[in-house]
């Protein structure tokens, strides 16, 4: 019996809900379902400040820093911010700190000086708290908050400004302009970032609700100098946001003097270097970014639309400097830049003047809380911002291989029968993935008994290749009697209440649902008792997790998501932490795994669709409900690229895509994108027809096998990449700008990228029966075609040709590439494998790399169980070498025992220099032991391709120092 109140009405509405997500063409966004900057009452009205502030020549700011606060002491200086109010002879006090750090970072708060109690009543008799939000930093920030130890007040100081220098060598400097309130940050002398510069900072203090009905007699508002009318409520879409806080907004324009480029502020379909906001215009957007993490319905291209995830860091770049800001706010958050030509320099001799981007963040409540980076380098700033939000995780090896899914693998039968398929295909694989069907009635941690009656039978059967599987378990709990975890979610009060203080109900997959409330430490507590073994029946150790419509989706909700005013954990209204909500369920999820059992500890895998600054500490992200069409393929890596250097680049798009059935060619292409994909994923709906790789038919089949085949060549350099990314913060692919900071040209490439540090410059085609694609070069290095070794040498573009059975892809001069080049079937079925690696020389006749290795499955790395080498080859001695870069720990000598009959059976040496042609042998020398021979054969050059050599078995092992000398 199922108990709703009104049974009849709730399964129909949810039938007709599901039919009409089925049956929707796969062509557009709902615009109506989501708010313009129009129609959220804080961004117009700080819009409508801002063009006021231009409009208006004597427009001043009105928020001045009180010279008489000002204290600096310990890195920090303390000061109010008074904001003077027309008519008012009171001005509301704002506290300010700006913390310099020991990393060169800078963060600047403004907080609301607290009211004291009962000054401020909410409207509504509210339970929210009443505080501006404070607690975005304990989920996003996890370290690097250390102050400098040599920040200092500059010894010269100018009136009316206070200056202080900080930074490494104290390069860096922030001159504070107490009226009106400003602050240039400089590098060099140079100013690099400016806040306030164009006076838009805007804090919209607390204040009570006065009743304006005009009196009797007396004339209405003629001119109303703000616009109040969504001060205390607010209508979209048939919802009220009961708003008892009233207004609460802080905005600030950030300026970028110099900078022609700004990157980041993902979740957005679009170009890496993002548009102007100009309200309309060739190329500008009409809307500014906007950051609330919203299930949106069939996203459409080149939009500042919200989607899934939010992070609110900013990179602008310009010819050799990257500077950057993170926004540290939750709650809704849009984003306006333009872009204006400064004037000509006067001592540039004519040539054209600098770009200026500026931009103009706006939030609705919360502090203003922003972190400045002075670079110079992308890298500089993407170690820095990792060190405060958390490095990627360094993830399981099966995660970074191939992940096979489906909304829905239907049975346990159905899931065996792929697996089978794969392996009689000779297809490699790691993970395949249940939807929610295969849950009883969408109840989260149950096994439909008709469909997957033997999960555990088919765990083990993936066992035998070490395969995984990923089950989906999703936030919203079927609100149902005698649901075990619904009762404990409701009679231990671990759900989401709504702004009266009761538990929240609302409409997603099982109908009628409750929402865990994951800021609550008892709901985390609580979430990890359900994925014990022996609580979670059917479940076993090689299964996985999916976190979906984490943003959360509430299809009867306001924008596809919560009220607003629904309350959290602290009395905090969901308006605060939106944008954090979904990382909360993920960061659950991960501490469940790491509990499931006592003694069993591994890294956890969790996928999100929804995320915010940090979860990259938690796991992968992937771009959401894309649609089978060419653009949807090309827009997947300017996300990627986007998340990338936004610190998240443990991303991925559905391969394939998910709406709609896919051509031969598009899915073959798809395919070999997806090889380049951090995240690499099969996905699609539940509606379309099955496509996995082995039914594609020839010639796609054998082509999807290859872009298959390719990544878990290289594996050995994805994992490296990921290492990189644990440890710098860098990006797994890499954008154009990354690399080559100083090549304008290059700036806003966004299609094509290199793998980690390999040097492979990779521009899979996007484009439907394409025949060649030009790939453009920003150096003067050699390159070499990945498969043949045709070099291309000189800056700029190159043609190659891209016959659908090829993946354009470069090996730039300079590099060491490993990889495992034995066809398997699964990445754990490679562990032994030995290496093959590409000695990919430079113009010099240099190149040098690196391998990072471990068991890819625990934490064992962190006491030294790992293996990393840097490999040279020298000119001069005309050798390779084999370096150890590894820190010894406890660990160490065990795990480089179980390594040690893992070696290298093959050297590729590409642009061999024409002596090695009456060469027959190398000399080999392993540390310790004595010298032998290995075969040497040579290839010389023949037309446009390079010549190179082969070195069979030299026999040495992958994580010993050796030499291999070729003199
Ligand atoms: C929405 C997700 O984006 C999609 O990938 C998934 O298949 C469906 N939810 C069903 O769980």
């Amino acid at each position: 019996m199922v108990s709703y109140r009104t049974p009849g009405r709730a399964v129909l509405l949810l039938t007709l809900l599901t039919l009409f997500l089925l049956i929707q063409p796969a062509e557009m966004v709902k615009h109506e379902s989501f708010k313009t900057c129009d129609q959220s009452g804080f961004c117009k009205r700080n819009r409508a400040y801002a063009d006021n502030a231009v409009t208006q020549s004597s427009w001043e700011s009105p928020y001045a820093l009180d010279p008489q606060s000002i204290v600096f002491s310990k890195s920090q200086l303390h000061g109010v911010v008074l904001k003077s109010i027309a008519g008012s002879n009171e001005p509301v006090r704002l506290p300010l700190t700006i913390t310099f750090l020991e990393s060169g970072a800078a963060r600047v708060t403004v907080d609301e000086e607290k009211r004291q109690k009962g000054e401020i009543e909410l409207r509504h008799n509210s339970k929210a708290k009443k505080e501006r939000y404070n607690e975005a930093a304990s989920w996003a920030v996890v370290g690097g908050l250390k102050s400098s130890t040599t920040a200092a007040l500059s010894s010269q100081q100018d009136n009316g400004f206070t200056k202080v220098e900080y930074g490494p060598t104290k390069g860096f400097e922030a001159v504070i302009r107490h009226a009106p309130f400003s602050v240039d940050f400089k590098r060099d002398a140079e100013t690099q970032v400016q806040f306030n510069d164009r006076g838009l900072l805007n804090v919209e203090h607390w204040r009570p609700k006065v009743d304006k009905e005009p009196k009797e007699g007396e004339e209405a508002n003629k001119e109303p100098v703000e616009d109040e009318s969504t001060w205390w409520e607010e209508t979209f879409g048939g919802n009220t946001d009961s708003k008892p806080r009233g207004p609460e907004s802080v905005a600030l324009d950030i300026s970028f003097p110099g900078y022609e480029h700004v990157f980041g502020i993902p979740e957005h379909a679009g170009p890496l270097s993002l548009r102007e906001t100009r309200r309309g215009g060739d190329g500008n957007h009409k809307d500014p970014y906007r950051l609330y993490n919203s299930d949106v319905f069939e996203y459409e291209m080149d939009s500042p639309m919200t989607l899934y995830g939010a992070i609110p860091f900013m990179q602008a770049h310009k010819k050799d400097s990257t500077v950057g800001v993170f926004w540290l706010n939750a709650a809704e958050t849009w984003i306006d830049i333009i872009k204006s030509k400064s004037p000509l320099n006067p001592l540039s001799l004519g040539l054209a003047g600098s770009v200026d981007t500026k931009t103009h963040w706006i939030s609705e409540s919360g502090l203003l809380d922003v972190f400045v980076f002075l670079g110079p380098t992308s890298k500089d700033i993407m170690k820095t911002y990792s060190e405060l939000t958390g490095y990627t995780q360094l993830p399981q090896q099966f995660s970074v291989g191939y992940h096979q899914c489906r909304w829905n693998y239907v049975t346990d039968e159905d899931v065996r029968d792929v697996d089978r398929k794969f392996d009689k295909h000779n297809i490699p694989y790691d993970v395949i993935w249940l939807d929610i069907e295969y849950t009883e009635g969408k109840k989260y941690f149950t096994w439909d008994p008709m469909t997957f009656g033997d999960s555990i039978g088919m765990q083990k059967q993936l066992d035998l290749r070490d395969r995984k599987l990923v089950a989906i378990i999703d936030p919203h709990i079927k609100n149902e009697k005698g649901f075990r975890i619904s009762e404990e979610l409701k009679g231990k009060n671990l759900a989401v209440m709504n702004k009266d203080g009761n538990i929240y109900e609302g409409w997603c997959w099982p109908g009628s649902s409750n929402w865990v409330d994951c800021f609550n430490p008892a709901a985390i507590a609580w979430w990890k008792t359900l994925f014990k073994y022996d609580a979670w029946k059917g479940s076993a150790p090689n299964t996985f997790l999916w976190n979906d419509m984490n943003e959360p989706s509430v299809f009867n909700g306001p924008e596809v998501t919560m009220p607003k005013d629904n309350l959290h954990y602290g009395n905090w209204e969901h308006r605060d932490i939106h944008n954090i909500n979904g990382m909360t369920l993920v960061n659950a999820t991960y501490q469940a795994l790491l509990e499931r059992k006592k003694g069993e500890i591994r890294r956890p895998f969790v996928l999100t669709r929804s995320f915010y600054a940090g979860t990259q500490r938690l796991g992968a992200m992937w771009t959401g409900d894309n649609q089978a069409n060419w653009d949807h393929l090309a827009a997947a890596f300017p996300m990627i690229l986007n998340n990338g250097i936004a610190g998240f680049p443990f991303a991925g798009a559905d391969v394939g895509g998910f709406f709609g059935n896919p051509s031969k060619e598009l899915l073959t292409r798809w395919y070999q994108a997806g090889a380049f994909y951090p995240f690499f994923r099969g996905h699609a709906h539940l509606d379309t027809r099955r496509r996995e790789p082995y039914m594609a038919g020839d010639p796609y089949k054998g082509i999807i096998t290859q872009a298959l085949r390719l990544r878990y060549q290289l594996l050995p350099a994805w994992y490296t990449a990921f290492y990189e990314a644990s440890t710098e913060g860098s990006p797994i692919i890499r954008p154009n700008y990354f690399v080559h900071p100083s090549d304008e040209k290059g700036f806003a490439l966004d299609d094509q990228f290199y793998l980690g540090s390999t040097g492979i410059l990779a521009k899979p085609v996007v484009k439907e029966d394409a025949t060649s694609v030009d790939i453009y070069i920003s150096d003067d290095r050699p390159y070499y075609d990945y498969f043949d070794f045709t070099v291309y040498r000189g800056k700029g573009s190159k043609t190659i040709a891209a016959p659908l059975e090829k993946i354009p892809i470069l090996m730039q001069g300079g590099h060491i590439i490993p990889r495992r080049d034995r066809p398997r079937r699964s990445s754990g079925l490679m562990r032994w494998d030995p290496f093959t690696l590409v000695v990919v020389l430079d113009e010099n006749g240099h190149a040098e790399g690196h391998l990072y290795l471990d068991d890819g499955e625990t934490f064992d790395y962190q006491a030294g169980a790992y293996i990393h080498r840097r490999f040279v080859f020298d000119k001069s001695s005309s050798s390779l070498v084999s370096e150890d870069l590894a820190v010894k720990g406890s660990k160490t000598a065990a795990y480089l025992k179980t390594m040690a009959k893992v070696g290298v059976e093959k050297v590729v040496v590409v642009g061999a220099p024409a002596g090695w042609a009456s060469k027959s042998t190398v000399t080999v020398t392993e540390d310790g032991a004595q010298s032998s021979t290995a075969e040497l054969s040579y290839t010389p050059p023949e037309g446009s391709k390079a010549a190179w050599a082969i070195i069979r078995n030299p026999k040495v092992a992958i994580g010993h120092g050796w030499t291999i000398d070729f003199s």
